[in-house]
């Protein structure tokens, strides 16, 4: 198949739109920006262009998708239950990064929910999901834009990469404006963040005190509520190893390893304070802005492992964060990237 491009970076081509949103009612897949991530859409609706989205990114048929919508009349086709403390969180954050689980409606296909009675649903703020959402007038059912265990997709080009050929359109809207997944929450209960994302713990915990973190987050011994929790994914190809130190120690606990494994290939993620230690060693060095600024580091992490990776890193050091707000976030990420080969302070995860 071939993927036709779209360039709306500078504006909405509103012919490529109409086109866009055709082959979305046609059952056909369509990738496009978001401000967490890029997302491979489909109508969720469509029972068959739902497995297609399943095929193409090679996703495992467990892990539900999140539906996107554009306005509240098209949440009411998802689900007849909407809490209080959804409406609240709603009023709050959507447009936005947050998605939030409902019970499901008998019109949600099951490949959408993969087979669980929940349906997670976003509004995204992204102008031209939001315009290809209400072209396509049929919720929008999208997981990130990458082949499952690769990076998320921030830029077009990484969408590209993994799906080039399979798929009818990439609308490409420039780089991701937060460039973390969603943050996924359950408040048909105590509430739970089961994903934690650029909307924080803390940010939530203004709204209901009550909200904690999935504890299997934490602990990684108990089977998360959330399926894509548990893959190893957002991962480079590179093996890669995490430090969470604070700076002296860092320098010197990465100068050592780098020692240990010296003749390879080796990538560094690191903050501006610490780069300058390592720079002319031939080392490829990634700068993730600085350490006090997790946000900045959230948008440049899948492309800096996908950058590496096709330098041909055999391991990837990287620097971890705080973990507080986006930073608790930035780290789950991480933590993941690594395979759990973390040294140091790291402790929630
Ligand atoms: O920012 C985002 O959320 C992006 C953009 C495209 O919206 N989408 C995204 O989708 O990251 P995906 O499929 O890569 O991640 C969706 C996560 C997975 O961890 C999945 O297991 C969880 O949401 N999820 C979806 N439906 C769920 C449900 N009913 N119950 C629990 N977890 C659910
Ligand atoms: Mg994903």
């Amino acid at each position: 198949m071939k993927t036709r491009y779209m360039d709306m970076k500078e504006h909405i081509d509103p012919k490529d739109l109409a086109l866009a949103a055709k082959a979305i009612q046609k059952g056909e897949l369509v990738a496009f920006p978001t401000e967490t991530v890029y997302g491979l859409g489909a109508d969720a609706l469509n029972e068959e262009a739902v497995a297609k989205i399943f095929k193409a990114k090679k996703r495992p048929m467990d892990n539900p998708l999140i539906v996107h919508i554009s306005d509240m009349a098209q949440l009411s086709l998802l689900t007849d239950e909407v809490n209080d403390l959804s409406k609240r969180l709603m009023a709050e954050f959507w447009p936005g990064a947050l998605t939030i689980l409902f019970k499901k409606s008998n019109r949600v296909p099951k490949g959408v929910t993969a087979g669980l009675d929940t349906v997670a649903v976003r509004m995204p703020q992204n102008e031209i999901a939001k315009k290809l959402i209400e072209a396509a007038k049929v919720p929008i059912a999208a997981p990130s834009a990458n082949v499952s265990g690769r990076p998320s997709p921030t830029k077009a080009w990484h969408v590209q990469e993994d799906l080039d050929g399979e798929i009818a359109a990439i609308i490409d809207g420039g780089d991701a404006k937060y460039g973390l997944e969603s943050t996924v929450i359950d408040v048909l209960g105590k509430p739970y963040v089961l994903r934690p994302g650029s909307v924080t713990l803390e940010m939530l915990r203004a709204i209901e005190p009550a909200f904690a973190l999935d504890p299997a987050l934490k602990t990684g011994t108990q089977k998360p509520k959330s399926p894509g929790q548990k893959y190893r994914h957002y991962a480079p190809k590179a093996a890669a190893e995490l430090y969470v130190m604070e700076k002296e120690g860092l320098i010197l606990a990465l100068k050592e390893r780098l020692k240990a494994v010296s003749g390879k290939k080796i990538g560094l993620m690191l903050c501006t304070e610490t780069i300058r230690c390592f720079v002319g060693e031939g080392y490829n060095i990634i700068d993730m802005g600085s350490r006090d600024l997790p946000a900045e580091a959230s948008f440049k992490i899948f492309d800096a492992f996908r950058t590496l990776d096709n330098w041909g890193a055999e391991l990837i050091l990287i620097e971890g964060f705080q973990e507080e707000g986006v930073g608790l976030s930035l780290m789950n990420r991480l933590v993941k990237a690594a395979g759990g080969k973390v040294y140091g302070e790291e402790e929630m995860f």
